[in-house]
């Protein structure tokens, strides 16, 4: 089966609440690796800090007037296909100043929905006051995390969408998972991701209960590995808390924060590091994981 015969992309969440793990370099090089197998791809930087919209060269767009990816998070859908923006890899979707105030419109939207669904004294339409763009009409599931999801299936036609997420948890992060219902989970080989590893896992679970679905854990990057005790202790722990997902090994390479600073993957430029295979290797398996069999010409 070729999975290009289906119009849905397969989309893929890079998540993990600590920050500094390696969400962006991972998603960057990831789609990249993608692009150069000859896939689509659609890039979403949902992160308000923008640090992969500029590590893809886009700065500028970060500072876009309006409409932004706030405006169609928050309020009209069918106006994602606009923002998109062409990188010589990729199609991006870059983030925007203005979604430093995602996170409290989403919670508004949340609110909403909570009490249209829910027994409470509220006028659904009061709790507009306090936001810029949501209104009952533009929440219209029983939850508010339904947001990029519907944004997504404007834009068919990729065969992957690859998102971004921000370093925390809240209602952005919770919509790109509900969005993807896939996720890709770097982590530091170091002592502090037994606890994310954790809190994440927690955090899927709620939300699976919340919304209904179910997350795949389609695998797990171990970042920024040097050659120490900890480091083999932690790769040991990963594959015991992942017995069913794929740990793979990105050593600390200066050519991956090179690559970030040029705005591109590592596939984007000539420089040579032998951390490509391992992007190569996530892409490859991420096609089986996918249906995707045949390598397009
Ligand atoms: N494998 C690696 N080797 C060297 N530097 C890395 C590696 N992975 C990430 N970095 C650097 O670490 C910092 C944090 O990575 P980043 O991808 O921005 O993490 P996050 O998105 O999770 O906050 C960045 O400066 C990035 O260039
Ligand atoms: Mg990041």
């Amino acid at each position: 089966m070729n999975r290009q015969s289906t119009s849905d992309p397969a989309r893929i969440c890079v998540t993990n609440a600590k920050g500094g793990t390696g969400k962006t370099t991972v998603a960057i090089n990831v789609a990249g690796a993608l692009s150069d197998r000859g896939r689509d791809v659609l890039f979403v930087d949902l992160d308000p800090q923008g640090n992969a919209t500029e590590g893809l060269g886009l700065a500028e767009a970060y500072d876009a007037q309006p409409p932004t990816l706030f405006d169609v998070l928050t309020g009209d859908p069918n106006g994602l296909a606009d923002l998109v923006v062409e990188h010589e890899e990729m199609d991006v979707v870059p983030s925007s100043i203005d979604m430093l105030q995602a996170e409290h419109e989403l919670t508004v939207a949340d609110l909403i929905a909570r009490v249209r669904t829910g027994d409470h004294d509220v006028d659904p339409a009061a709790l507009s006051a306090f936001a810029l763009n949501v209104t009952p009409k533009t929440v219209t599931g029983d939850h508010a995390l339904d947001t990029l999801d519907r944004a997504l299936s404007t834009v068919p036609g990729y065969d992957y969408v690859v998102i971004d997420s921000p370093p925390f948890y809240g209602k952005l992060t919770d919509a790109a998972v509900f969005a993807a219902g896939n996720i890709l989970v770097p982590a530091l080989a170091e002592a502090t991701s037994e606890r994310a590893i954790e809190l994440l896992m927690d955090q899927m679970a709620a939300l699976e209960r919340q919304t209904g679905t179910s997350v795949r854990t389609l695998g797990v990057v171990a970042n920024r590995i040097e050659t120490t005790s900890e480091d083999e202790t932690m790769l040991q722990w990963f594959d015991a808390a992942f017995p069913d997902s794929p740990v793979w090994r990105v050593r600390k390479r200066v050519a991956l924060q090179r690559a970030y600073t040029r705005g591109n993957s590592l596939f984007g430029s000539d420089e040579e590091c032998d951390m490509s295979a391992v992007f190569e290797d996530i892409a490859a398996d991420l096609d089986r994981q996918f249906g995707y069999t045949e390598i397009p010409a």
